[in-house]
């Protein structure tokens, strides 16, 4: 094991980015299908450096940044990512985003990936609740969240302001003592 690898699961290592993913993550954020709902533009090159950067720093819940993210690697190549980090408003709550290469959606791996990070955000005794918010109209999105165990709070009206419009957002979250057993 690689001695940035932060988990195993059946299928797939989730590890801490490395400078040599660059390449691959804007492939993956380019891709309009998959920026479609997401706040940001797809990537350029330069905007992924950035992006990059930025998750280098971000290695641990525990470490002062507060946030982990991670890429999701199947067979030694890295097909999408998942995010962790303490929210302004309430370090004891945490947020979770995903991302996966459509090329190998539709076979549950982002559900294994998203259901290993909140087990690792949970291991921090203090966190309390994990949530996830998206675009309404991602509902790829809204079924992963329930797939994974997380109950759907919340369906804000035009909330933000994303591309030229105001968009609805959904919320779901996971509380502490929610969280699947371990068996
Ligand atoms: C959201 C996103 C990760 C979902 O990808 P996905 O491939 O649907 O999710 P999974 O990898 O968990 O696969 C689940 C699908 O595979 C199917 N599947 C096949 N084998 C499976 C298995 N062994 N276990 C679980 N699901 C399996 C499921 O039925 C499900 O299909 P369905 O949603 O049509 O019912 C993907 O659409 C994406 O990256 N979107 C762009 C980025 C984005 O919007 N991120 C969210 C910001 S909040």
């Amino acid at each position: 094991m690689n001695t940035d690898t932060f988990a195993l699961t059946p299928r797939l290592t989730l590890r801490l980015h490395r400078e040599s993913d660059l390449d691959r993550l804007v492939a993956i954020h380019s891709h309009p299908g998959v920026a479609r709902y997401l706040l940001e533009d797809p990537w350029t090159q330069e905007a992924g450096k950035a992006q990059l950067e930025r998750r280098l720093r971000r290695s641990g819940l525990a470490d002062p940044a507060g946030a982990l993210a991670l890429v999701i690697e199947r067979e030694g190549s890295l097909i999408g990512t998942v995010s962790l980090w303490r929210t302004e408003q309430e370090p004891r709550t945490v947020e979770v985003g995903w991302t996966l290469d459509p090329e190998h959606g539709g076979k549950g791996y982002a559900s294994e990936a998203v259901t290993t990070s909140l087990r690792i955000a949970f291991e921090h005794q203090d966190v309390h609740r994990v949530l996830a918010q998206m675009d309404a109209r991602n509902t790829a999105s809204a079924r992963l969240a329930t797939r994974v165990g997380m109950r759907q709070e919340a369906h804000h009206r035009q909330d933000y302001w994303s591309k030229g419009e105001w968009t609805d957002s959904l919320i779901f979250a996971m509380l502490a003592d929610e969280r699947p057993s371990q068996s």
